[in-house]
């Protein structure tokens, strides 16, 4: 019998989870089906511990059926240098203990980063899942961490054709790209009957179709008192006709203490601590819209047909314009914006194709594929 692939996993901030949940799924029913034939894969999951909180972090291991990590680098919060120098001095040791097949990472975040560099320097493949997105805006920190860790990759997992493009556009070899699907949509279609099972909208008092779902945390719209107070004002303003329910992320909360920012006058909006994956998943699926600039939640809306407003100038998943409910908007062009999506249909779009909820286990073949 072949001798196991050994894997090393690495999550470290909150959308990592959502991704990295079907992959441990997928390896596990690998091993139940191998039945002693197949080969088998072992796995370590790593937890950087870029995201520490409980609500950042904890509640998605309960709810997404992820195992308590076997290393947690509780490398916390810090400038991007010191996080990224934090996680790879962390991480060197695990890697170089462990000796892994392959080193897996997820998504854009600093810990993908971190972990790509620290493998490939010490000669350990990477397989990257979520690759080859772009939003060609090197002033987002997640675009930096995007290309270098696609260009040090050895195995690029795509969510999408688009994604493929840009690779090769970069002059990644074909050899090294697979289109995989969207792991994300794994996590929601797995996660819909329990999601469905939660009393999301009575605990907080909903109405399916008369609420908006507002997340918005990206440096480049809550890190600065001009653009934070405009969006402050625009919430504010849309709270006089729509329940706004706004989680906040632990970001977005420091910058309106800090510029001394509140919607204390406005109880149209509804400030909630951030919010588990079916809490989020049951206000995605119920909002007339939601407005906000994460990438995950453009995905997410998309699969539920739910219009998306993303305030952001560009996206790296054009793929939830051209076919999903998602539109890009500007705090200029806001209000109109929403009045052109309210006189519109209440679902619109449609599923992107490999959104099927089967990408962890071709994710699992291709890994298994491409052993060494
Ligand atoms: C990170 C990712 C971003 C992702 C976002 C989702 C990078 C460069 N950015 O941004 O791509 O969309 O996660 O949340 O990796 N904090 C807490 N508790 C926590 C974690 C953070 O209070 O559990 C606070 C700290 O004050 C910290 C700040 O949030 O300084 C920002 O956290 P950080 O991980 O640096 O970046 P995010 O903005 O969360």
């Amino acid at each position: 019998m072949p001798s196991p692939l050994k894997l090393l996993l690495v999550a470290g901030a909150r959308p990592n989870f959502m991704k990295i949940a079907p992959v441990i799924h997928a390896i596990r029913a690998n091993n139940t089906a191998c039945n002693g034939t197949g080969r088998k894969i072992d796995f370590r999951l790593v937890h950087t511990g870029q995201h520490y909180d409980e609500k950042m972090s904890g509640v998605f291991f309960q709810e997404l059926g992820i195992p308590a990590p076997d290393d947690n680098l509780e490398v916390g919060s810090g400038s991007h240098a010191a996080q990224t120098a934090n996680i790879m001095l962390a991480f060197e040791p695990v890697c170089l203990r462990e000796k892994p097949d392959w080193v897996v990472v997820v998504g854009d975040v600093n810990s993908t980063l971190a972990c790509t560099l620290v493998a490939a320097k010490l000669g350990i493949p990477v397989a990257h899942i979520e690759a080859g997105l772009r939003s060609y805006d090197r002033g987002m920190p997640e675009e930096l961490n995007r290309l270098v860790t696609d260009s040090l990759a050895d195995l690029l997992l795509t969510p999408s054709a688009d994604g493929d493009d840009n690779l090769r556009r970069e002059g990644v070899a074909d050899e090294k790209i697979r289109c995989v699907g969207n792991v994300m949509i794994d996590s929601l279609v797995a996660q819909l009957k329990q999601a469905d099972a939660t009393d999301t909208l009575e605990r907080l008092a909903l109405e399916p179709l008369h609420f908006v779902y507002v997340t918005l945390h990206r440096p480049s719209n809550v890190d600065t008192r001009e653009n934070l107070q405009v969006i402050v004002n625009a919430l504010a303003e849309l709270s006089g006709k729509w329940t706004v329910v706004l989680p906040i992320h632990p970001r977005t909360r420091g910058r309106m203490a800090e510029f001394g920012l509140s919607f204390d006058a406005h109880p149209g909006v509804r400030l909630l601590e951030p919010l588990g994956y079916l809490d989020s998943l049951n206000l995605t699926r119920h909002a007339r819209f939601l407005l906000t600039d994460s990438g995950g939640l453009q995905e997410e809306s998309t699969y539920f047909r739910t219009p998306c407003l993303t305030l952001r100038p560009n996206t790296e998943r054009p793929i939830t314009i051209e076919l999903g409910s998602n539109r890009l908007t500007t705090i200029a062009s806001l209000r109109d914006d929403i009045a052109t999506l309210l006189a519109g249909p209440e679902r619109l779009g449609q599923t992107p194709p490999l959104w099927d909820g089967r990408t962890a286990e071709r994710i699992v073949t291709e890994l298994l594929a491409s052993a060494r």
